[in-house]
């Protein structure tokens, strides 16, 4: 009996995220070119009729009620379009919370694209990223994936089309960093000159790891750095051991706190990971890039004897 959906979010890292000024809302106007890549959580969801939703995970700490952006994203879609049936989700998390790898976001992206199939309503991708828009900012990316172009609060995304095989190291700090504080204390406006902006995304179309890592930009950085002084010493570290990783540069993924490396080869990219995790003693991931998954990517049924 195929009665469980089994679907995949993967994390994301922002090759570029410029902050264009503080909005009425509270928010910030952002330009940000996101890129999925194949580290990822992974979701169970099999249907119950009683219509409750319930959610198990096996990290400490993730929330199981409403805190967590998997239950809000299935309470969202039973209200919207009045579905009786409910769902038990089991989630086995590899991206940490507070990693700025989009973590939660993603999760709740995929619960969405999931329950579109197995309550069969239906919607199209515009809908799903609506719906994601409310309730997150960069929810909506994670509806399709891939590369793109994300702008307003991070919600209105443009796919960027690339053929780009690019892989990253990603240290994983053992602290997490609060999006909202890096926020808070960051400048109202810092942004690429128009020259770095044409650069990297030709560099993202043309997939040339040199031109990306020369023009990689993240204007959270700087109030990421002020409150976890520790991610500028990680960073310093990895400077010092570029000339032997091969890499092309690195980033802060979003408001941190990890940080990725970019590689032009897996094997690159595995090799710098396991230099850095014996050099910093933090865990050191190694991701490549995903292309585009579409609406019923990422999706798998599966049965349940075998769970
Ligand atoms: O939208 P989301 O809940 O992911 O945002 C988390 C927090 O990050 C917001 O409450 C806000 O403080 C900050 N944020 C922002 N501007 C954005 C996105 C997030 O100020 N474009």
């Amino acid at each position: 009996m195929h009665n469980i959906l089994k679907v995949q979010a993967p994390a994301k890292v922002n090759l570029s995220l410029e902050v264009l000024g503080k909005r009425p809302d509270g928010y910030h106007e952002l330009r940000t070119i996101m890129q999925a890549v194949d580290l990822r959580d992974t979701l169970r969801i099999r249907p119950r009729q009683d219509g409750r939703i319930s959610l198990s995970c096996d990290l400490d700490g993730v929330p199981e009620g409403e805190g967590n952006l998997v239950v809000q994203a299935a309470k969202l879609l039973k209200d919207e379009y009045q579905v009786s049936r409910g769902v038990d989700i089991d989630l086995r998390k590899k991206i940490p919370a507070g990693a700025g790898l989009g973590g939660g976001s993603s999760d709740c992206a995929a619960t969405l694209r999931a329950l579109n199939v197995l309550w069969e309503l239906d919607l199209d991708a515009e809908e799903l990223e609506r719906l994601a828009g409310r309730l997150g900012s960069d929810i909506p990316f994670f509806v399709r994936g891939g590369t793109a172009v994300c702008t307003g609060r991070g919600e209105k995304v443009e796919p960027l089309p690339t053929d780009a095989n690019l892989y990253y190291a990603i240290v994983l700090p053992d602290f997490p960093v609060s999006t909202a504080t890096v926020y808070a204390c960051c400048r109202d406006s810092l942004t690429m000159t128009d020259r770095g902006y044409k650069n990297i995304k030709e560099g993202v179309r043309q997939g040339n790891p040199e031109l990306i890592g020369t023009s990689l930009f993240n204007a959270l950085q700087e109030a990421a750095c002020r409150q976890h002084p520790r991610l500028a010493h990680i960073q310093a570290r990895i400077d010092n051991l570029a000339p032997g990783t091969r890499s092309y540069g690195h980033l802060l993924c979003g408001s941190g706190s990890s940080i990725f490396v970019l590689h032009a080869s897996q094997k690159n990219a595995e090799r710098a990971a396991r230099m850095l995790h014996e050099t910093l003693g933090v865990r050191c991931e190694t991701a490549a890039s995903l292309p585009d998954w579409g609406l019923s990517g990422l999706l798998e049924r599966e049965d349940s004897t075998r769970c």
